[in-house]
């Protein structure tokens, strides 16, 4: 939620009173840099004590609400019929409308029983932007992935509301090229994540689904981030400012054929699940689920895991919980905008994105930008971002880089972690960073993983950078503590 103050400025405002808390350290800048030369250049392999802010990911670690963490003491922990299922499989029934539930142990696993069930070597997925690890199953299983984004996708200044949009003409065309059997599904991801935390339209959800129903395609969603979706459609989509986020989630669940989730998102716990109105469908999955994951009643997540989702899942329909992050979000890009810091508009749900390639121009994309700067970042403010750019990308078969379409740093917020001095500091240093953009220079890998090489990969910088930058730091903070 945002208040406007009687000056005009509009704040964020917590709808919570903060009870448990947990200390963290801003060490100082020569330890960063230590830490950093440890890490291998790689924000992934900081150890979070020497992390100040941990803007890495919002992925379970939202802070939990007194009623989730309430519900985790009641877990039923029975191998087989568990009540704490029932409780998440009566929360699916009632927020998304569906009648299936399949537990998994987090949203990769989903997405691994959904590429096992309906993918096959050949098959094209179209999608309105790729998440990394849905790409690597869909490849893994010899498909190939289409994303068919609008143009203003990756315009990272841009007012579109609705930068998540499929492109309708790409995707009758994919269909018409490659032929609906080739299409095991097409798959519409929530406040997609990749460029910038962007939601979709329900005006446009609902012309993908009316272009591939008669073809017998069904609509997969990735509902990871689904309340903030909802929140964006409630302020931005005509028509919708008086529904409600319940409303909103419901009408979206009906249009898609199979929902999938992490539970460490919008639903502030740690899991994940497929959920359907398809008996088909889901009796297809089903088989696969006491293999990979878990027996029916549990997919590999814990009792308590799932009591804490039951709960989120209701909780992150309440408006001030789905605006949490995105208002947060909006006012930390708004103060980064001000200060001359490249930024992606409009703010997204889930993380301000710096714009790396506006951020350091001057590096190329085998210089790997993002991560360059994700690791200057950690250096002048002991904050952690995530690289989400060519370093996010594997290789082609001739091992070359393939660039990113875009080139950006998240800084995630978590919902309900960070406070308003954070924000302030966050921005005060990363306006220095962008002042002092031209020291920082490339990055390589000396050692790096065949997949999802940003996870694991080892790297240093081209040049004696970081010490450099360490050393511009202390003159104009001193050792910042
Ligand atoms: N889909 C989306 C849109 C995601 O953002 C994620 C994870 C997944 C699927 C996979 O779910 O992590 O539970 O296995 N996103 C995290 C992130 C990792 O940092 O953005 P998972």
């Amino acid at each position: 939620m945002s208040i406007r103050l009687s000056d005009g400025t509009e704040i964020p405002i917590e709808m919570h009173k903060i009870r448990i808390v947990q200390k963290v350290r801003l060490i100082p800048v020569r330890e960063r840099l230590q830490a950093m030369e440890a890490a291998s250049y790689n924000t992934y392999l900081l150890r979070s004590r020497n992390v100040f802010l941990d803007m890495l990911t919002d992925s379970g670690t939202n802070a939990m609400s007194d009623n989730q963490q309430a519900a985790m003491l009641q877990a039923d922990d029975a191998y087989a019929g568990g009540e704490s299922f029932y409780k998440l499989a009566d929360a699916v029934k009632e927020i998304f409308g569906y009648e299936y539930l399949l537990p998994a142990h987090q949203g990769r696993a989903a997405e691994h029983l959904l590429a096992k069930t309906f993918v096959k070597p050949g098959m094209y997925v179209p999608m309105n932007y790729h998440f990394t690890t849905t790409k690597a199953h869909f490849n893994l299983m010899g498909a190939t992935v289409l994303e068919l984004f609008t143009p203003e996708a990756l315009n990272t200044q841009s007012t579109c509301p609705f930068k998540g949009n499929m492109d309708l003409g790409r995707l009758k065309a994919a269909i018409d090229k490659h032929g609906a059997d080739k299409i095991p599904f097409v798959r519409m991801e929530a406040t997609t994540n990749l460029i910038g935390g962007q939601p979709f339209s329900l005006a446009n959800l609902r012309e993908v689904k009316e272009l591939i129903a008669p073809l017998n395609i069904p609509l997969v969603l990735d509902a990871s981030l689904i309340s903030e979706n909802a929140y964006f459609i409630r302020q931005r989509e005509s028509g919708y400012a008086d529904s409600s986020i319940r409303e909103i989630i419901l009408e979206i669940m009906g249009l898609a054929d199979i929902c999938y989730m992490s539970g460490r998102k919008s639903c502030m716990a740690r899991g994940g699940l497929i959920a359907t109105n398809r008996k088909d469908l889901f009796e297809a999955i089903r088989p696969w689920l006491p293999v990979y994951e878990g027996f029916f009643t549990y997919g590999g997540m814990s009792s308590k895991e799932i009591e804490a989702m039951a709960v989120g899942m209701r909780e992150m329909t309440e408006l001030e919980i789905a605006g949490s992050g995105a208002d947060a979000i909006k006012y930390f890009v708004g103060r980064l905008g001000e200060n001359g810091v490249p930024v992606v508009t409009p703010p997204g749900g889930l993380a301000c994105h710096l714009d790396a390639g506006r951020f350091v121009s001057h590096l190329q994309p085998t210089d790997y930008p993002a991560g360059a700067l994700a690791a200057a970042v950690y250096i002048a403010a002991g904050i952690r971002g995530m690289e989400r750019g060519t370093l996010s990308m594997d290789r082609d078969e001739q091992g070359n880089d393939v660039p990113s379409d875009m080139e950006l740093l998240r800084l995630a917020v978590p919902r309900r972690v960070f406070t308003m001095s954070h924000f302030q500091y966050a921005t005060d240093r990363l306006k220095w960073l962008h002042e002092h953009r031209e020291m920082i220079g490339g990055i390589e890998f000396y050692d790096e993983p065949p997949v999802l090489r940003f996870f694991g990969g080892l790297l240093k910088p081209k040049g004696n950078w970081g010490a450099a930058l360490a050393e511009a730091f202390e003159k104009d903070f001193g050792s910042d503590c």
